[in-house]
């Protein structure tokens, strides 16, 4: 009788244990997604201005654009990346759906980044439209990592990936084609210094993990429960490796977006 009423205790704590695991997964979940907004809050007040037609508003956005949305878009994009290394190296599922969710944020901050840049960036590059979207080779590459995400968001759904079969997978390999001209984009932009740095460096653990090679071993040792002392050292050096590019990364956007969000933003 005791032993019965022991043993459905442990149960219903074991039951409690799953539930609140699973209530922290579900608000972290909805966290990242939050942070998703971030982005259109920044520049929410230079859009109403202008919107309003205060002076001075266009400019405004011609000047923070490019900084706030495209360090935004390239974020989302790492982040998103960093989903299949997380679950080789943890072995977590929960995550997994925000893959999904940030490419689709990507794509909305892209989308609002190129519709900004052409309305707004005359002053920078006088001409057309087309001259603002792709008068120089660095705004074509941007232009075009913008353009390639279409068949990515379009496909991004169960009904697409039952339609397309097996050739869905080659559809979502453009996502490694966007990586290339998104980094010609910042390597046009600074050259070997700075953001195009960053870039490399932040890249570089996410193209390590993606090495079939190295996911394979991985993925094995984690499931044998090998080599635990070496997986954690490489997921140390790995991680530090990533946070070098990812932190400037994030600190350039704080920087400029706080001043953008005060309507304070600045040509540099
Ligand atoms: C997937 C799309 C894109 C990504 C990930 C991206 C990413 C970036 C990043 C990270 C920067 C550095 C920002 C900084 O200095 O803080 C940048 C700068 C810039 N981008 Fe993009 N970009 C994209 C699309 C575009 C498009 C469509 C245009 C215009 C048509 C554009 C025009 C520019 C310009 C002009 C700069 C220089 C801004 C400056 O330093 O003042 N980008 N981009």
């Amino acid at each position: 009788m005791i032993s019965n009423q022991a043993s459905a205790y442990s149960t219903s704590l074991a039951r409690d244990k799953r539930v609140h695991r699973g209530i922290d997964k579900t608000a972290a979940l909805w966290f990242f997604r939050a942070l998703l907004l971030i982005p259109f809050a920044l520049m929410g007040p230079e859009i109403v201005s202008a919107i309003l037609g205060r002076p001075g508003a266009v400019a405004n956005i011609s000047a923070s654009v490019a900084d706030v949305l495209g360090t935004s878009t390239f974020l989302i994009f790492l982040t998103m990346l960093a989903v299949t290394p997380i679950h080789a190296i943890t072995g977590w599922r929960w995550h997994v759906i925000l893959r999904r969710d940030y490419g689709i944020a990507m794509f909305a901050t892209a989308a609002t980044d190129i519709t900004l840049a052409a309305i707004t960036t005359g002053d920078t590059f006088p001409g057309t439209v087309l001259t603002r979207i792709g008068g120089h080779t660095f705004l074509f590459a941007g232009t075009l990592s913008t353009l390639l995400l279409v068949p990515l968001v379009i496909t991004a759904n169960r009904r697409a990936q039952q339609w397309l079969g097996r050739h869905w997978k080659s559809v979502q390999r453009i996502t490694y084609v966007v990586w290339a001209t998104i980094l010609l984009h910042l390597f046009l932009l600074f050259g070997l210094t700075t953001i195009f740095l960053y870039a490399v460096e932040v890249s570089a653990p996410l193209v390590l993990l993606r090495v079939p090679l190295v996911r394979r071993w991985w993925d094995a040792a984690r499931r044998a429960g090998r080599h635990r002392v070496l997986r954690g050292a490489a997921a140390l050096v790995l991680v530090a490796v990533f946070a070098a590019g990812y932190v400037p990364l994030a600190r350039e956007l704080a920087e400029k977006g706080g001043a953008t969000f005060i309507q304070q933003s600045s040509r540099d």
